[in-house]
């Protein structure tokens, strides 16, 4: 049987990122840039994908999180030089080979697929796939023969005057029977500026043993881009964003400003949600149907239900269910569970708490370290008191409490239900059910201490 296989090229360093990390692990929506390649090979079926790593191996392997083989490549001289490194496990199989570079992860399944098949139909050696550029600069150059047939690249720093002229150029990515491949691979050789082993060069290597050598031209030129600095970097995540954002706007979402959002590749969003402007979705984000998100929110690894309203405000790593409001200005910290029909209003913040349905905590408020029930009202500028300066401990309030504006809740403490805390007290001790907690100094009333006292600041009363 004939085989497929796919080569992703992942050893380089990307020295003109100017960066402590490997370029191929730089992130695009959230996601390494080599995964959105492999992603594109697997979703073509090409299932048996070695990927070449060298430069900071020990960092760019944890970051690849499908299945694939790794090949090491100690050193890296050049394109060619990191396939060789292939060539133990490909040796003596039938059949075609995707190359594809780690660094261009605009490329689509359907390209790819394109690519497959305009190979394999024309029973080709191998397969280029080329891009028509304006400003071909930096990128390899397809040079044809008289008959237009593909004869060989030109990398652009070993190109002549003529041949700098020339538009269509190497995408990086290719297509090619094995036994081809092998056999140009041996013939390699580093006589160029760089002293590097060009893939490149097994173009004319394969040409002159005889194999036809054709190119796919890619209509869509966004896909090739070769991510080689932040600049570069920054146009593939305005595209791929827009690609996610346009994904999402086809199953029934609203964005009223999509290039203001960035959203994600895992984050989920059904139908009927309505998502603000500057709202950031990241990690695993799930947001049910009929939700009103933004303006200015990010919300990150948080699992949203229908119906509810999050403004200005930054959650984390937190559950809100139905119909809940949060904002604006609240900020879920993790851990925080949110019931069904809350508030959570302005200036609040809640850390590994749980909030029961239907309670209010409308302004001015931290919970942290707390279980409070449902139809609880928590009153404005409410704190609860959950670290002594060595350990974190626990805070509960059971349903249908009240606790007034300005109470302490002094952990670890237990408010049981139905119960109500007048404001500003300091509750250290358990509140039984049904009851009134009041812990505050009574106040006291010196009748005109003002003016006995010579404090008056205003005009003087007329007796
Ligand atoms: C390469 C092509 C060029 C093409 C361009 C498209 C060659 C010689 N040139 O140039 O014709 O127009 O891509 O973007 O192939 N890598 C290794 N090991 C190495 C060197 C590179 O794994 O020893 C990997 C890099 O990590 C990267 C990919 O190969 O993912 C491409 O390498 P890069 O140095 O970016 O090649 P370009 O100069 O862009
Ligand atoms: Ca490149």
């Amino acid at each position: 049987m004939e085989s497929f296989y796919a080569i992703v090229l992942a050893a380089g360093a990307g020295t003109r990122m100017k960066s402590n990390k490997a370029k191929v692990i730089h992130e695009i929506c959230g996601k390494p840039m080599v995964n959105w390649v492999i992603q594109a090979v697997k979703a073509s079926d090409v299932d048996n994908i070695i990927v070449v790593t060298g430069h900071q191996e020990e960092q760019v392997r944890p970051c690849i999180v499908e299945e694939v083989e790794f090949v090491s490549q100690r050193e890296q001289l050049g394109t060619g030089h990191a396939v060789m490194q292939v060539i133990p496990y490909i040796e003596g199989e039938k059949g075609n080979c995707l190359v594809l570079c780690g660094d261009t992860p605009l490329i689509t399944s359907e390209t790819i697929k394109q690519l497959i098949q305009e190979h394999t139909e024309n029973k080709r050696a191998m397969t280029v796939l080329t891009a028509i550029f304006e400003e071909p600069k930096g990128y390899g150059r397809i040079i044809r023969d008289y008959n237009q047939n593909v004869a060989g690249i030109v990398e652009h720093r070993d190109a002549n005057a003529e041949q700098l002229q020339i538009k269509e150029i190497n995408t990086g990515m290719y297509c090619f029977d094995i036994e081809y491949l092998l056999d140009s691979l041996s013939k390699l050789s580093n006589q160029n500026d760089q002293k590097e082993y060009y893939l490149t060069d097994t173009v004319s290597i394969i040409r002159d043993s005889g194999g036809k050598v054709g190119a796919t031209i890619l209509s869509n030129v966004d896909e090739m881009m070769g991510i080689n600095d932040r600049i570069q970097l920054s146009c593939a995540q305005k595209i791929m964003n827009r690609r996610i954002i346009e994904r999402h706007m086809s199953n029934g979402v609203t964005f009223l400003d999509p290039d203001s959002c960035i959203i994600e590749d895992n984050v989920t969003i059904e139908n009927d949600t309505i998502v603000y402007p500057s709202t950031i979705l990241e990690g695993n984000t799930k947001i049910g149907q009929n939700c009103t998100i933004g303006p200015n929110s990010k919300i990150t690894d948080t699992v949203i239900g229908n119906n509810v309203t999050i403004i200005n405000s930054v959650t984390i790593d937190s559950k809100i269910d139905d119909k809940s409001k949060v904002g604006p200005f609240a900020y879920l910290r993790p851990g925080s569970q949110v019931g069904k029909n809350v508030k959570i209003g302005d200036f609040v913040e809640i850390k590994n708490s749980v909030v029961g349905d239907d309670t209010k905590i409308s302004h001015l408020t931290y919970v942290g370290d707390a279980e409070i029930g449902e139809n609880v009202n928590l009153g404005c500028g409410v704190v609860v008191v959950n670290y002594d300066g060595q350990k974190k401990q626990k805070t509960i309030v059971g349903d249908n409490s009240f606790i007034g504006c300005n109470v302490n809740l002094v952990s670890p403490v237990e408010v049981k239900a139905n119960a109500f805390v007048a404001a500003g007290s300091t509750i250290t001790e358990e509140v039984p059910e049904n009851s009134l907690a009041i812990a505050r100094s009574r106040q006291t009333i010196i009748k005109d201490w003002v003016i006995n006292k010579g404090r008056l600041r205003g005009k003087k009363p007329e007796v």
